[in-house]
């Protein structure tokens, strides 16, 4: 599929003269609206907020973040300015703790920023290696959809989780990339979209996105899945990650283990897609993965709406590890993969 043929009327991140402009995803689906900054915080506090979100995108973000606090510096030195622009990259790191890519993108440009002969020179070759993450973010998730949509039959329906569109990877998405690269061939993709309690990304933005795409989409609650699955309804489960450890245990959003076994006993495929970026060399397992806790708000309330009795206490992480047993294959950019892994950024 030529990338062109399919155009988004969205952009999820985009950098604009010196500014970052962005889709607040907490609005979606019933507000369309940009935020343009020139200012590093408001991107923290967007990353945070989930205003920007799905791994490869706080990536991207992230590294704009970088690019935008190295205008805002002022430094007598060269020393000076790397110094400030690590306080930067901390602030940014510490906004949320699992997807790697954010860790991945803030890296990346630490060591371009140590590269730079000048102050000026350093704030230019951000702004350059910025936008390069970005673009070759993009080209990746379409890469990586192709090799996906090479695994599915002309007809298929997939159980999806989350939100892995072009909002949360930029390009195409991961595991919704898959989809709509698929579906773009020809072939005749039909998806189960769960909603995915407590935010509701798959409700919310999933359905949105497919729904742009013009894909057959059908919401279900998450605790329906396992329903459907024995019922023989979906073919593939295919899911997006935010951290993948060497032996292939992965990180993805909240539910996505109780799927991956839930597939495994009814002999359903279970993938998981991912740029290079979310696989992390430092970590052999799961077990070192930090999971993003979240306020217990999040279950306490829906659309900021208290649906417990006062006083009642919750717990929200974020994320969830399925290890590697659970996992049929992962579909990259360099093509469908089994653990062990070696560096695949390198
Ligand atoms: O908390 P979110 O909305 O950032 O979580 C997103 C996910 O868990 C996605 O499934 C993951 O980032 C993979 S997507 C491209």
């Amino acid at each position: 599929m030529n990338k062109n043929k399919y155009t988004l009327n969205y952009q999820p991140i985009e950098w604009r003269d010196h500014k970052v402009r962005f889709l607040d995803q907490t609005l979606l689906p019933h507000e369309e609206t940009y935020i343009e900054t020139a200012d590093y915080m408001e991107i923290a506090t967007a990353i945070k907020e989930l205003k920007v979100r799905g791994a490869p995108l706080i990536g991207v973000a992230g590294a704009y973040g970088m690019a935008l606090g190295a205008r805002q510096i002022y430094a007598r030195s060269r020393a000076e300015m790397l110094r400030k622009l690590h306080d930067i990259a901390s602030i940014l790191k510490i906004t949320r703790p699992t997807a790697r890519n954010l860790f991945w993108a803030i890296e990346r440009m630490e060591k371009v920023a140590k590269a730079g002969k000048s102050i000026e020179g350093i704030i230019i070759d951000l702004e350059n290696e910025a936008v390069t993450i970005h673009r070759e973010e993009a080209e990746a998730t379409y890469r990586l959809s192709e090799y996906g949509a090479g695994l599915l039959p002309n007809s298929a329906t997939i159980l999806t989780h989350c939100n892995t569109g072009p909002l949360a990877a930029t390009g195409l998405g991961t595991a919704l990339g898959v989809i709509i690269y698929a579906h773009r061939q020809g072939k005749s993709i039909k998806v189960y979209a769960d909603e995915t309690r407590p935010l509701l990304q798959g409700a919310r933005l999933t359905t949105w996105e497919l729904q742009k795409a013009g894909i057959p989409v059908t919401l279900i609650t998450d605790s329906m899945a396992g329903h459907f699955l024995h019922q023989g309804n979906i073919d593939y489960v295919i899911v997006g990650a935010d951290r993948i450890a060497l032996n292939g245990d992965t990180a993805n959003k909240i539910g996505t283990y109780s799927l991956a076994v839930l597939a495994k006993e009814n002999n359903v495929p279970f993938y998981v897609a991912a740029p290079s970026s979310t696989f992390d060399a430092n970590i052999k397992s799961g077990e070192e993965i930090i999971v993003e806790i979240r306020n217990a708000h999040e279950v306490t309330e829906i659309g900021g709406v208290s649906i417990v009795p006062y006083g009642i206490t919750a717990v929200s992480p974020a994320f969830d590890v399925t290890p590697a047993k659970y996992i049929t294959a992962f579909i990259t950019e360099k093509g469908i993969i089994k653990p062990p892994f070696g560096d695949l950024t390198a």
